[in-house]
């Protein structure tokens, strides 16, 4: 298995690999599902007002393209700032299916300058399939990408 720190070299070179973020992200996802099979749904949500906006994302499509920051798994771990691992979705009141076969999901909000700007949501078919180093990996990535969603956020608001 590709160890966490190689997957952050790889990340670390897509990002100036790929000026449009968009595209940097579409990179990722692709990236973190081909390394991490246990990661079947892997996707960003973009933090816009009191919405987290789905951004790109691998994985069967979700009706959840919208989440209230109040709703859902996504919605706490953005309102929090704070990373959710969930072992048992169906255990947790607050989850949002998406798909029948889900069993575990991560949540690590993406934060600039101390603000929650986004978030990378994962969802496996394994129960309790997220590890204190899928938790490490994730939120090394999403440090690297802090800076890089905030501009995508400028960006989109520009179009
Ligand atoms: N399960 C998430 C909703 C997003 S989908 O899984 C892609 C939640 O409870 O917020």
């Amino acid at each position: 298995m590709t160890k966490t720190c190689e997957i952050l070299d790889m990340v670390r070179t897509l990002i100036p690999d790929h000026p449009d973020t968009e595209s940097l992200l579409t990179a990722i996802v692709n990236l973190l599902r081909r390394e991490r099979p246990h990661y079947n749904w892997v996707g960003f949500y973009l933090l816009e007002g009191n919405e987290l906006v789905l951004g790109p994302y691998v994985g069967k499509p979700t009706v959840h393209t919208r989440i209230a920051i109040n709703q859902g798994i996504c919605g706490a771990a953005a309102s929090t700032g704070q990373t959710l691992v969930v072992d048992d979705v169906n255990a947790d009141p607050r989850y949002l299916a998406c798909s029948l076969e889900t069993r575990s999901e991560i949540v690590v909000p993406i934060k600039h300058n101390g603000q929650v700007r986004g978030e990378i949501d994962i969802d496996s078919d394994q129960p309790a399939a997220f590890t204190p180093t899928d938790r490490e990996l994730l939120e090394a990535v999403a440090e690297l990408l802090a800076a890089r969603i905030d501009g995508w956020k400028t960006e989109s608001r520009r179009r």
